[in-house]
């Protein structure tokens, strides 16, 4: 009976601790498909910091998964609606599925720098953007920096005509995709996980991004000359799913999003150097020609270009371009 007892006592002992251990970490899976050393990379890494360093450090478990090791961002959006993921952080081009309002984002020379691309996501239309994932089941927690996109290429590309007919990887995005047609030039919608190849294989001439991405995935090193055209974005939105973020208990939520908020303004902060070093170790490797355009040669482009706004203004809505284009002044 003593024996019945004890083993008694130690059956609830077991059920109790097995109770604490259900009530158990809530696991953050944040997706990303850049590499650590990366504005969003050092984002996500800040994040999972904050949050161990945080009041809710024993009820969180972070894990960050760069590289495209669990998804690129063509899965990542659907894998957090099924709720296998928690957060990602896809580029802004990359929700046309979702939303046809970011594609505002991917106008080309819509905005003059980064400041601009500031004043616009703090704007009241640039915060109302941030809920038109709302009804496909998707949370905007704020945009995250990475910066301009520079054009890479096999051949040194000055004007326009020098893009025509070369083949141009891009992001799922029509907008980019029209961006490229309007110089005569072949867009292919291909994720980033497989640039690197393309590139070096030569089944694609070029491709456009941030020095960020262009130094630390070694575009540069099958890419022997990139220019400087600042011709668009690229910043990302930073989501979950509404249902794993409502579904947070309430004392745990605001400590997330408080470490979340942190991290962005962290990346943002340290976006702009990050460019600015990728920049520099490319001129230092030796590998990559950086080319300036002349005032003349950027007009060309802008000229060629810019005939993509009115192709989608009805789709992005007018009042949103307007905005943007606002926040240059
Ligand atoms: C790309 O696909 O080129 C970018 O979206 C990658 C990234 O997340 O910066």
């Amino acid at each position: 009976r003593t024996l019945k007892l004890a083993s008694l006592t130690a059956l609830a002992a077991g059920v109790m601790m097995a109770g604490s251990a259900l009530a158990d970490p809530i696991t953050i899976k944040f997706s990303h498909v850049v590499a650590p050393n990366t504005p969003k990379g050092q984002m996500a890494e800040k994040f999972k910091e904050l949050v161990e360093e945080s009041s809710v450090g024993d009820q969180v478990d972070v894990e960050v998964y760069p590289n495209s090791q669990l998804y690129g961002d063509d899965q990542v959006l659907e894998a957090m609606l099924l709720g296998d993921v928690q957060l990602a952080a896809p580029a802004l081009s990359k929700f046309q599925k979702y939303t046809k309002q970011l594609q505002v984002f991917d106008l080309p020379f819509l905005f003059k720098d980064m400041d601009a691309v500031e004043r616009f996501q703090n704007s009241e239309t640039g915060q109302k953007l941030l809920t038109s994932l709302e009804p496909k089941g998707l949370i905007g927690l704020g945009y995250l920096h990475n910066g301009m996109k520079q054009l890479s290429a096999s051949e040194p590309l000055r004007v326009p005509s020098d893009a025509a007919g070369k083949k141009f990887r891009i992001m799922t995005s029509d907008v980019l995709e029209a961006q490229f047609e309007a110089v005569d030039a072949a867009p292919l919608k291909k994720p980033f996980s497989e640039v690197f190849m393309l590139l070096q294989t030569d089944a694609i001439d070029g491709q456009e991004n941030t020095y960020s991405n262009i130094y630390s995935q070694k575009f540069y090193e099958v890419q022997p000359y990139i220019t400087e055209s600042n011709h668009g974005l690229l910043d990302y939105m930073v989501v979950s799913s509404a249902r794993f973020w409502n579904d947070l208990p309430d004392d745990v939520r605001p400590v997330v999003e408080k470490a979340l908020d942190q991290a962005i303004a962290y990346g943002n902060d340290i976006a702009a150097q990050e460019n600015q070093e990728a920049k520099q170790a490319i001129i230092d490797s030796g590998k990559s020609e950086i080319i300036d355009l002349t005032p003349e040669q950027r007009q060309q482009w802008v000229d060629a270009m810019k005939p993509v706004w009115d192709q989608f203004s009805d789709e992005i809505g007018q009042d949103v371009i307007d905005a943007a284009r606002a926040a240059n002044n």
